[in-house]
């Protein structure tokens, strides 16, 4: 606080800076994301994230349209104005940040490799590079493979197969062409809490931050955001949407 003026913020009334009148945002998701960002099953987009940009919209005043695409391609899209936000689990990044700003965190994040069930892989067999693995392309996930494994030369280029959701990996792992699969440890467990074939092998700790992914000069949309992230996270609704989406 400043000197002489403790106290100061609990005087100040709340304004809400940004009000967005009449506008509709395009929001773009990778649809295999859940709890996040996922297609029920009557086609429609819905998550933690889509319901909670949903609130932010609502409050501030502006309409959305969720676009579901491949996540490979979200950056270029956002900057090339076919979507307005990346509202999916993006882990903020200082690569992503050189193209797009990012609000405040709302989540933190670790990895998490998952194998099948009868396999006798252990996670120091991993972390030294010795399996075949899986990771979603243009991911967090891909990325610490890469620096870890590859770049460190414990594990061959062509050990890592990349696709274009985790859910692909997942039957690529369960059809045996490959040993293990890196992902973001909330979408492991959704991912895998059906099946019997396949299992959590343990986690790696990445820390990762979650934020919303706006165009650098979308300055108005970013504080709207930012505001209505610190108006969410304050309301009960948060906590109800944490448990819906048994994130806790
Ligand atoms: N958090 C990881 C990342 O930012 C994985 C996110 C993937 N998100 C998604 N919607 N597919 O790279």
């Amino acid at each position: 606080a400043i000197a002489g003026c403790t106290g100061a913020d609990e005087t100040v009334p709340v304004v809400e800076k940004v009000t967005i009148i009449d506008v509709k945002y395009i929001v773009g998701i990778d649809g295999e994301y859940p709890p996040y960002s996922y297609i029920d099953k009557d086609g429609n987009p819905t998550g933690f994230d889509v319901e909670s940009i949903k609130w932010i919209a609502d409050k501030k005043g502006f309409d959305v349209e969720i676009q579901p695409m491949a996540w490979d391609g979200i950056i270029p899209a956002l900057q090339a104005g076919k979507i307005d936000m990346v509202y999916s689990g993006m882990t903020i990044t200082d690569e992503r940040l050189e193209k797009v700003n990012f609000s405040k965190p709302y989540w933190v994040a670790n990895q998490a490799v998952a194998v099948r069930a009868d396999s006798e892989i252990t996670l120091d067999d991993y972390k030294a590079g010795k399996v075949v693995c899986g990771a979603q392309r243009g991911s967090t996930a891909a990325e610490w493979i890469e620096t870890n494994l590859i770049k460190t030369e414990l594990m061959p280029e062509d050990n890592l197969k990349l696709y274009d959701n985790f859910p692909l990996a997942v039957s690529d792992l369960e059809n045996k062409r490959i040993d293990a699969a890196m992902y973001d440890t909330p979408v492991v467990k959704d991912i895998i809490a059906e099946k019997d074939d396949v299992v959590m092998l343990g986690t790696i700790q990445t820390d990762e931050e979650y934020g919303i992914a706006v165009r650098k000069d979308d300055v108005r949309l970013l504080n709207a955001l930012n505001d209505g992230l610190d108006m969410l996270m304050a309301d009960p609704y948060w906590k109800e949407l944490i448990e819906k989406y048994k994130l806790a």
